[in-house]
């Protein structure tokens, strides 16, 4: 068999990074996500390790050379060397597009820039995300979201068979994997590629919760090795048959789960993985969960027969109770708050089961603030709990990369506090002050709608935000055609 991948000598390619438009600040975690530039020059580059390089390093990508490659490689091999030869025209077809999408992102940045001197207030043209104040950079958002709407194709795998694969929950806390899954693959979103040739990434359609649920159950060991070995068996059978992994290293490939176990799907081959694309709920940076490459989920508990609503709750003068939360023991970061704070105080309520009298909806809708500390992952349903209330939400965790947070200025809608400040939780809402306080509440109003999960999905609701945030993590990566 000729080896038509051309994986030795391979280059480097680094995708230069110029452009800050997709800047972050999640709280403790800067990073950015930017849009690269489409200078052909190829540089060999190494990568820094340390923490702060997420900052300002070159997203690294592996060259793969051009057909001519392929031909020297073997000869004789005509016919497939055609057949790669015509997945290459595709692909520089799609990189063209691509290309033509930095480009107007990157100037709708730039006439952001012109606009702010000129007009602060102006922004008349954006539609949908109009008032702005939620965003790092409206303009530069909305501009890409509009390309994505116009290029982002996904192709999905039809290897392997549910429920282990193409399949995953509608419902419960998990439901973000499943509702994602069935939207991609029912055939009627307007982001399905007709074919591979089409695809701007390609999606591994590993149903890891149900992995657990199937092949785990009844659990006698939580050994992650059996999920290892079913996703890593797929990708190498995709990886065999056809030829898209091995021309990007798996950087234009991706999975999404919300289990608290998905993360370690790669720790068992750090080098496969390297530039694997990891949409997860469970978005720990203390545990390679790694900004530029992977993507956070919001968590969100899906009920049976409905979709989570949006209520209005109370307006915020009738919000009296400073801050609630009510759920399990579960993880360290609720044993030190239950430590602290479990029914212990009058302003600041906080329940492990709430009394039969109370009614937890009701509870959000009334309080200014409400809590959502870290569970047995760093992500909470919470979260989307308290948008949906209108409560602003106090993030309590540490190293929690936020969803969306390359877009959405969470500042602007949400409080941190760190889980060594828990003491101090009541100190830090009490510092709040009224204008504060209801500039956060508007700003929860107005970024709720991307929290929101429709089905089919709609512009720039959660399962856009979703693929917008894959989305960007393939525009900084390059598939590079020609030396
Ligand atoms: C196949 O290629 C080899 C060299 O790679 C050459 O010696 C051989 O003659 C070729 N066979 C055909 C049928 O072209
Ligand atoms: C706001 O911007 C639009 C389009 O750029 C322009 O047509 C309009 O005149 C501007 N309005 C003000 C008040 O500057
Ligand atoms: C991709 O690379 C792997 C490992 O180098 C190799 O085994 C496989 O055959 C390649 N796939 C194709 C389609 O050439
Ligand atoms: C809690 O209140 C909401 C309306 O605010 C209502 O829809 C829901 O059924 C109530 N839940 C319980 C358990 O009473
Ligand atoms: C995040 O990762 C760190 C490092 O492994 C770990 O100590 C911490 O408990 C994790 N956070 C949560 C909430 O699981």
């Amino acid at each position: 068999m000729a080896d038509l991948t051309c994986t030795t000598p391979f280059f480097l390619y680094p995708s230069l990074v110029i452009l800050l438009f997709f800047y972050s600040i999640s709280h403790h975690n800067r990073f950015l996500s930017s849009v690269v530039d489409d200078d052909p020059s190829c540089h060999l580059y190494s990568s820094s390790s340390s923490p702060q390089a997420i900052f300002s390093s070159f997203r690294i990508f592996p060259f793969r050379s051009s057909s001519s490659c392929i031909i020297t490689s073997n000869n004789n091999l005509t016919s497939e060397v055609a057949v790669v030869e015509e997945v290459d025209e595709a692909a520089e077809r799609m990189e063209e597009g691509l290309a033509m999408g930095r480009a107007a992102i990157r100037k709708a940045g730039e006439e952001n820039l012109r606009r702010r001197s000129r007009d602060r207030r102006n922004n008349s043209d954006l539609g949908y995300v109009s008032s702005g104040s939620v965003y790092l950079n409206a303009f530069t958002f909305h501009q890409s979201h509009k390309e994505m709407e116009k290029r982002f194709k996904i192709w999905t795998y039809r290897e392997g068979e549910a429920p282990l694969f193409h399949k995953g929950p509608l419902n419960n806390i998990y439901a973000i994997e499943g509702q994602f899954m069935d939207e991609i693959e029912n055939g009627n979103s307007r982001f399905t590629a007709a074919s591979p040739e089409e695809a701007t990434v390609f999606y591994i359609p590993v149903g890891i919760v149900n992995i657990i649920r199937f092949v785990y159950r009844p659990y006698t060991s939580y050994a992650r090795d059996r999920l290892q070995n079913i996703v890593k068996d797929y990708i190498s059978l995709i990886s065999n048959r056809y030829p898209y992994w091995n021309r990007s290293l798996g950087a234009d490939h991706f999975f999404l789960s919300c289990h608290d176990w998905a993360p370690d799907v790669s720790a068992v081959d750090p080098q496969l993985y390297k530039h694997f694309i990891r949409a997860l709920c469970n978005a720990n940076a203390s545990e390679g969960f790694t900004p530029m490459r992977d993507v956070s989920l919001p968590e969100i508990n899906i009920p049976f027969s409905q979709l989570g609503v949006v209520h209005t709750g109370e307006p915020p003068q009738n919000r009296k109770l400073l801050a609630f939360f009510a759920g399990g023991s579960h993880g360290e970061v609720r044993k030190i708050l239950f430590e602290h704070w479990k029914e212990k105080d009058k302003d600041v309520l906080v329940y492990e089961y709430l009394p039969k009298t109370k009614n937890y909806t009701k509870m959000m809708d009334r309080a200014k603030f409400c809590l959502c500390p870290s569970g047995w992952e760093v992500a909470s349903p919470r979260i989307v709990e308290s948008l949906y209330s209108g409560c602003v939400p106090v993030i309590v965790a540490d190293s929690y990369v936020l969803p969306f947070s390359d877009v959405l200025n969470w500042k602007t809608f949400s409080v941190h506090i760190p889980v060594s400040k828990i003491p101090e939780i009541k100190k830090i809402l009490e510092a709040i002050s009224k204008e504060e306080y209801l500039k956060l509440q508007r700003g929860v109003l107005e970024v709720r709608k991307h929290f929101v999960v429709n089905r089919p999905s709609k512009p720039y609701d959660m399962l856009h935000m979703i693929m917008h945030s894959i989305w960007l993590r393939r525009l900084n990566v390059r598939i590079p055609l020609s030396q």
